[in-house]
């Protein structure tokens, strides 16, 4: 077992470290998923079981409120809370809009039920999310399993009329079988290459039935803390229009490398 991060890592790690300092005591928080999230979840537990920090907590999967409950954070669930002050969470893509793609860990729609109900949402990525245009990274749509090929047509359908180079829709898999997500669904992953109108498109799925949610987050995310690997970290807020940029250093601890 290495305790030393390769550099991606270090960039992911640098953006949820910076992306603390919007966590204030007493928040009720929504904890993301992904291996940025994971990084955000390690240092709220340190700071639960070292500083006592307090904090209510609901997770946007199965995977992230195990890790919350193995760092010592207690996890509540959405309907006991209802509604959230912040959000952290990854993105598989944004835009200079803070439009996202999410969902390649497969937890978009609990996530964005999540993002949609709290106050603030911050997205932490390395800097090799930041596109000028989504759509590079294949958008998960998440179906339902009846009469999921059908839907996987109408989506077929929807996307040979819009204005695309080309489409691709596969099913994803989870080695030899259909991936299931938490809420017993699967995901389809439409490849465009290019997102031109990511609003039309949002509506157009939509309304297909059998669609349950897709990956794109819409005027959803307030800023972005972004990790680049030369140790800078950059928080654009959409709001205020501001850029910040400040240098973070990693000291490898062992006790937060020890599960790499
Ligand atoms: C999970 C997500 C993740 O936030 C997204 O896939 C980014 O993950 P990572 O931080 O591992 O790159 O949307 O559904």
């Amino acid at each position: 077992m290495s305790n030393k991060l390769s550099a991606a890592d270090k960039a992911k790690f640098i953006c949820a470290k910076r992306a603390m300092d919007f966590v204030k005591p007493g928040m009720r928080l929504g904890l993301g998923t992904g291996s940025t999230a994971a990084w955000l979840v390690r240092l709220i537990g340190e700071e639960v079981r070292n500083n006592g920090l307090q904090i209510i907590a609901v997770a946007t999967s199965d995977q992230t409120a195990k890790l919350a409950v193995e760092c010592g954070i207690t996890v509540r669930t959405m309907d006991e809370v209802k509604w959230l002050d912040l959000t952290i969470d990854g993105a598989d893509e944004f835009d200079p809009r803070l439009n996202l793609i999410k969902g390649g860990g497969a937890a978009l729609l609990q996530e964005k039920i999540v993002a949609t109900a709290s106050d603030q949402v911050v997205i932490i990525a390395d800097e090799s999310k930041d596109v000028q245009v989504l759509g590079k990274f294949p958008l998960p749509i998440e179906v339902v399993k009846f009469g999921w090929m059908t839907t996987k047509g109408l989506i077929e359908e929807a996307a040979s009329n819009l204005d695309v180079m080309s489409y691709n829709l596969t099913v994803r898999m989870d080695g030899d079988v259909k991936l299931v997500t938490d809420e017993g669904h699967y995901i389809l992953d439409l490849h465009l290459g290019r997102i031109g109108n990511p609003r039309e498109l949002s509506l157009i799925l939509n309304q297909i039935p059998g669609v349950v949610e897709t990956g794109l987050f819409l005027d959803i995310a307030d800023a972005v803390v972004i990790g680049h690997i030369d140790g800078r970290v950059e928080v654009r807020d959409i709001n205020t229009g501001t850029i910040e940029f400040e240098q973070i250093d990693v000291v490898e601890q062992d006790n937060m490398f020890l599960d790499i």
